[in-house]
């Protein structure tokens, strides 16, 4: 396929470091960037608001989604996060919205990220990461973005619930018949337990550029 720029996947499990990482990645690439997980939660969204169950045939809101409804503040929480998995693992939903993810990178090349990105939508993507870190780290990470304090008596609940959570969305995601996540045989893995975002993105940057210049 013809493109105007380099096209860059960014997949890995929830709570990654992805959207944090391929922002700045498209950044300092000077390249669009697009956080495809907000396609499926706006869906999610729609669903929940129409008073349906995010298991069952969602496609009309994917069919009908409008630039709008991905600005929507309240698509980052838990429950449209679960609903999001819902609606992901329809595959009518996932042909509604190949289209709008290819043309994205259609004029200038970007940077997405996701779960199927180096897999289904951009099997031929320039650059493929996995960006990934073990449950316990993504939990930590997201519950201290959302202003939780470990040293709370219900701290350690929270931390178990929400990990728990995690594992189901994960392995709900990892397991669909549908463009399951998995590591493109092609993708640089980055494991990042034990690095902080300047690190992560670093090493993003190299690969990148690595492979950039031998194409
Ligand atoms: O990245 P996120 O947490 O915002 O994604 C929400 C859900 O959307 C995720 O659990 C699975 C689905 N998703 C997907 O199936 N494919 C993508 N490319 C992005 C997200």
């Amino acid at each position: 396929m013809m493109r105007g720029g380099p096209v860059i996947a960014v997949d890995g499990p929830a709570a990654a470091g992805k959207g944090t990482l391929a922002r700045k990645l498209a950044e300092a690439l000077d390249l669009p960037y697009l956080d495809t997980g907000l396609l499926y939660r706006a869906v999610a969204r729609l669903a929940l608001d129409a008073g349906q169950d995010p298991a069952h045939p969602a496609e009309r809101f994917a069919q009908a989604l409008m630039p709008a409804d991905m600005q929507r503040k309240d698509l980052r929480t838990p429950d449209v996060a679960q609903a999001a998995s819902k609606v992901a693992a329809q595959p009518a939903v996932r042909a509604a919205l190949v289209e709008t993810q290819r043309r994205f990178a259609a004029e200038r090349g970007a940077v997405l990220d996701g779960r199927d990105i180096g897999t289904a939508i951009f099997p031929d993507a320039d650059v493929k990461l996995f960006i990934t870190a073990s449950p316990a780290t993504r939990t930590l990470r997201r519950f201290l973005q959302s202003g939780g304090d470990v040293n709370t008596p219900d701290a350690q609940t929270l931390l178990r619930e929400m990990e728990e959570a995690l594992r189901a969305r994960d392995e709900a995601d990892a397991s669909r018949d549908s463009a399951p996540m998995r590591v493109a045989d092609d993708a640089h893995m980055i494991e990042t337990d034990t690095l902080d975002a300047q690190a992560v993105l670093a090493e993003a940057l190299r690969f990148t550029r690595e492979r950039l210049v031998a194409a």
